[in-house]
């Protein structure tokens, strides 16, 4: 991995291929590593972008305010020091999973003229209910305490479909060596960033980018009913629906991804 100097600290990267630059940024509590398969396929035919966000993988957390975390827009700021830091002026490919998806929002809101074009997997729009949001603080105040692993248990059955968990267990072992590796202190500051997040379904409808919303058939946290009117609320946005796959669509099923994400890539004006 290369690694940054930003002014929040250093921030691990990967940079490979040829052609227009992308962008991809993980979920939560993950690393660049997701987007491994799509890593090796679409540097093919783009300059492909995966950082590790702030905290997770190789980037270290650095200071936050431990009361509110680190937002959804600070990434997006950060992120786009990154694209400076690189040199990239050229308009980007932003591709966004569930947490880095929440972050896309608000780069899209930021930072429209970096764009080029938009691709958003298995994420939401709206803010979190007053459950979900305790739920997330829950873990904020708790997580040094249960440990990093713990966390990888209570998600793992949201994350993967009930076939994967089953026949690709080795998905499931993958995630929990990257979340059991994973600070608390970062799953603290994420879950608080997250708790804080707006809702931008508001802002949708003017998004003038080439956009591709793309979900697993069975994902259990951004339901494909729910990223179907996502994707109706953006003009001329493109929906996908990798059938039978849970949240992790580019783990479980990075073949359909790929191809899905290449040919919106061909596609571009
Ligand atoms: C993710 O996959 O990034 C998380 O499930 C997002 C969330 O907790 O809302």
């Amino acid at each position: 991995m290369n690694t940054a100097h930003l002014t929040r600290g250093p921030l691990a990267y990967v940079d490979r291929g040829p052609g227009v630059p992308m962008l991809l940024l993980h979920g939560f509590p993950l690393d660049h590593t997701m987007w491994s398969a799509q890593i090796d396929a679409l540097s093919q035919h783009a300059r492909v972008i995966a950082p590790d966000i702030r905290g997770f993988g190789q980037s270290p957390l650095g200071y936050v305010d431990s009361q509110r975390g680190i937002t959804m827009e600070e990434h997006a700021d950060e992120l786009a020091e990154l694209l400076d830091n690189l040199g990239i002026t050229e308009p980007i490919v932003l591709v966004g999973f569930s947490m880095g998806g929440y972050i896309a929002w608000q780069f899209v809101r930021k930072h429209r003229e970096r764009l080029r074009a938009l691709v958003q997997c298995d994420t939401r729009a709206i803010a979190d209910t007053d459950e979900a949001r305790a739920g997330r603080i829950k873990m904020a105040d708790n997580v040094a305490d249960w440990g990093s692993e713990r966390v990888a248990e209570m998600m793992g059955p949201k994350l993967f479909s009930a076939r994967a968990l089953e026949t690709q267990p080795e998905l499931m072992a993958e995630v929990r060596r990257v979340v059991k590796a994973t600070p608390p202190a970062a799953i603290a500051a994420a879950q608080r960033g997250m708790a804080a997040r707006p809702d931008v379904t508001s802002m949708l409808p003017s998004i003038d980018v080439p956009t591709l919303i793309l979900v697993g058939g069975v994902d259990a946290i951004s339901s494909p009913e729910e990223m179907r009117s996502i994707a109706d609320a953006i003009p001329n946005a493109q929906f996908v629906e990798i059938l039978a796959a849970g949240h992790m669509t580019t783990m479980e099923k990075p073949q359909e991804v790929n191809a899905t994400i290449s040919d919106f890539l061909k596609r571009l004006p």
